[in-house]
């Protein structure tokens, strides 16, 4: 049995990791400051849960949440490239400076972090593969606080020998993400789209495409990063490996749920990526990862939790 600190817990991918180590047997801290994460993504009174409701940029409520601790899952994050675009300071201030406190407080008691980075830190580079030796190139402000977080990462493995893992998510979807805000994710905001019968918004064309991940598939693989050592600083990307376009997956959903209602179009987004695939060689050799979730029975799972809670 261990003890972890799951920063953003209450969160989308914090919630899911929060339900496997406690499945697993271990005890868990939640530290959120429930802007976007829910105590209903908690449940009620679960055996080995503790919450503190804190901001990951406070530097004696972190100093706190320490104690005690055998490993962090960094998760806490202001997320979406959108976002990022109306508001770059509060970006980088909870992803950059709140990652930068999540490892300073973490080289002071000696404990390893597993820091969730993201695949936004490749930019929109002409490789069809985006593997972990390609320099990064961040568009978004997003992109670029999220990699702040991770040379922090590198620089504190090297500096003060602090153990540490960034796992690149690669869009990342499932039951939980919040569906209805004008920043939520693309799967979550057209599963919303279809159950009120209103018309799915795509941004550009609907052939940018990405490398969608079921969250079950991440959390395994936050959990195999904790338990593993490394020498050195490691980033490694966690993703599907497979490339699916808007549309495909608008249209796999459309006959998964009976809608058919067609999308509308607006203009493509300022910061916007157009392709996003992982190379999941590295995942594969250092942790023996691979996605187990396809991506229609993820879309599938995930229409049908929406379904539940949103109608
Ligand atoms: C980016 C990162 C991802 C990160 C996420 C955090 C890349 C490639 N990916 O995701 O790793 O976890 O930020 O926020 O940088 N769209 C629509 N209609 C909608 C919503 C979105 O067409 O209603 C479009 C967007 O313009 C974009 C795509 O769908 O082209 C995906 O958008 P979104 O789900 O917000 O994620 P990314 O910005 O790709």
């Amino acid at each position: 049995m261990s003890r972890y600190l799951v920063t953003g817990g209450a969160g989308f991918i914090g919630s899911h990791l929060v339900d496997r180590l406690l499945a697993q047997g271990d005890r868990v801290r939640v530290l959120d400051d429930f802007s976007t994460g829910k105590t209903a993504n908690l449940g009620e009174d679960r055996k080995g849960l503790e919450t503190v409701q804190a901001c990951v940029t406070s530097e004696p409520d972190i100093a706190a949440a320490v104690v005690g601790i055998d490993g962090i899952f960094h998760l806490a994050a202001l997320p979406s490239v959108a976002r990022s675009v109306v508001a770059p300071l509060e970006t980088h201030h909870i992803n950059a400076t709140g990652g930068l406190n999540i490892l300073n407080q973490a080289r002071k008691s000696g404990v390893k972090v597993v820091f969730a980075g993201s695949s936004s830190a490749y930019g929109d580079q002409e490789a069809e593969y985006k593997s972990e030796e390609l320099r990064e190139d961040p568009l978004s402000p997003y992109a670029a606080s999220k990699l702040a977080g991770e040379l922090y990462c590198r620089s504190f493995a090297r500096v003060y020998d602090l153990p540490v893992v960034v796992t690149r998510f690669f869009n990342v979807y499932g039951p939980r993400q919040v569906p209805d805000s004008p920043y939520s994710g693309v799967i979550a905001a057209f599963c919303l789209a279809m159950l009120r019968g209103e018309a799915p918004r795509i941004d550009g064309d609907g052939r940018q495409s990405r490398d969608f991940t079921y969250v079950e598939d991440v959390t395994r693989a936050m959990t195999m990063a904790m338990k593993k050592s490394f020498a050195g600083p490691v980033t490694m990307n966690i993703a599907c490996g497979e490339s699916h376009d808007l549309l495909e997956m608008l249209s796999i959903l459309k006959d998964y749920s009976g809608s058919s209602r067609e999308p509308e179009y607006a203009t493509a987004r300022t910061g916007d990526v157009r392709h996003s695939l992982a190379d999941m060689a590295l995942a594969e050799k250092m942790l023996d990862f691979k996605a187990e979730v396809s991506f229609r029975e993820g879309l599938e799972r995930t229409y049908d939790w929406y379904k539940r809670e949103y109608s």
